[in-house]
Parts: C-alpha cells; sequence; structure tokens
C-alpha cells in the first residue's frame, strides 16, 4: 500500500500526476468517470456504504469532489483535505453549486491539521496508493479517528512488475 519499492516509471508517472494532473487539470480528472462510462464512481462509491450518517466526517485526497458531496449531505460536519489547490478549488465550487458546507483545507496527509479523536469517519478513495509513505499517512488518520471511529479505505495497488498500461 504505497510503501513498497517503486520503479522510476512509477515515481515518474506519480510526479506526474501530483504536479500535474492534480494541481491543474481537475475538471479533466473529473471525466474519468465519463471516461470510464461510470466505472471509476461505481468504485468510489462504495466507500459510502461503510460511512454512517451523521458524525464528524474527514475526506483525504477528494480530488474533484464527487463522493465529496454525497459525505457532506450526510455527515453532521463535513471536513476535506487535500494537497492540490486545484483540486481545492474545484470541490469548494463543487460544493457552493449544491448548496452544502464542509470545510476544505489545502494541506497533507503527512500533518493533519486537526486535534487528536476529532473525527468519527475518515474516509479516501484513490489516494493512499500515490502517498509516498503510506504508513506514515495511516498513522495521521489513526491519529484524528475518534475511539470507535471508522477509517474507510477504497484503493487499488501499482503493478509489482512496473508494466507500464497496468501503472498507466
Ligand atoms: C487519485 S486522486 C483520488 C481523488 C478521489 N478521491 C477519487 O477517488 O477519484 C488522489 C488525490 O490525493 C491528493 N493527494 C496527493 N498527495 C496528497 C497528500 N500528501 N496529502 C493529501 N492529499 C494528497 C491529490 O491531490 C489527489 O486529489
Amino acid at each position: 500500500m504505497g510503501t513498497e519499492k517503486r520503479t522510476p516509471a512509477q515515481e515518474w508517472w506519480l510526479r506526474f500526476f501530483n504536479e500535474v494532473v492534480y494541481n491543474s487539470l481537475a475538471p479533466a480528472y473529473n471525466a474519468l468517470d465519463w471516461l470510464t462510462f461510470g466505472a471509476w464512481w461505481r468504485l468510489v462509491r462504495r466507500a459510502l456504504d461503510y460511512v454512517p450518517d451523521g458524525g464528524r466526517v474527514l475526506e483525504v485526497g477528494f480530488g474533484p469532489g464527487k463522493l465529496h458531496v454525497e459525505l457532506s449531505r450526510r455527515a453532521d460536519r463535513c471536513f476535506g483535505l487535500d494537497l492540490a489547490w486545484g483540486m481545492c478549488q474545484f470541490t469548494r465550487r463543487r460544493l457552493r453549486r449544491a448548496g452544502l458546507v464542509s470545510r476544505i483545507t489545502c494541506g497533507s496527509v503527512f500533518e493533519l491539521p486537526y486535534p487528536g479523536g476529532a473525527f468519527d469517519t475518515v474516509v479516501s478513495t484513490f489516494a493512499f496508493s500515490g502517498f509516498p509513505d503510506a504508513l506514515r499517512a495511516m498513522r495521521e488518520v489513526a491519529r484524528v479517528t475518534g475511539p470507535g471511529g471508522r477509517v474507510v479505505l477504497v484503493d487499488i495497488g501499482l503493478p509489482s512488475d512496473g508494466n507500464r498500461a497496468g501503472t498507466f
């Protein structure tokens, strides 16, 4: 889960996504759902089956924010954190259009700006596999999850043989 050694090609793709796609191309990333005939959203939305209604919910690495809108509808208090300002802007706009409120922060999973035990549920989809140190990220997520709380992850792994098609 993001802790295995990556090939140079995999590192290149991750850097490309983090620095170019996530920051500058939020609308293009949002089109992934359309490009995959809804398959992406079908995977992402599975997280909702494990998120109880109400409570304090944090989503880490929300991207273009389609899931975040749904979480904001269900939670008593919703928070979102993403490293890419482009994604933060895109998601803020999306929430505004839907008339929903969530406290969006541009920041890193490695330094979550919340006190310990602040959330009942922490959600993350397709973000952990891209973090350079998933265990460190998980320690931070565990710190902000309250006793009896839930961490809901949906993710995929990079192919261990580094093949380009699978990596893409
Ligand atoms: C593959 S996208 C996933 C977006 C969305 N959750 C989805 O399922 O489509 C990964 C997201 O994680 C964010 N991200 C990458 N590194 C991060 C970090 N260190 N802390 C917080 N978010 C990060 C990226 O900006 C991007 O929006």
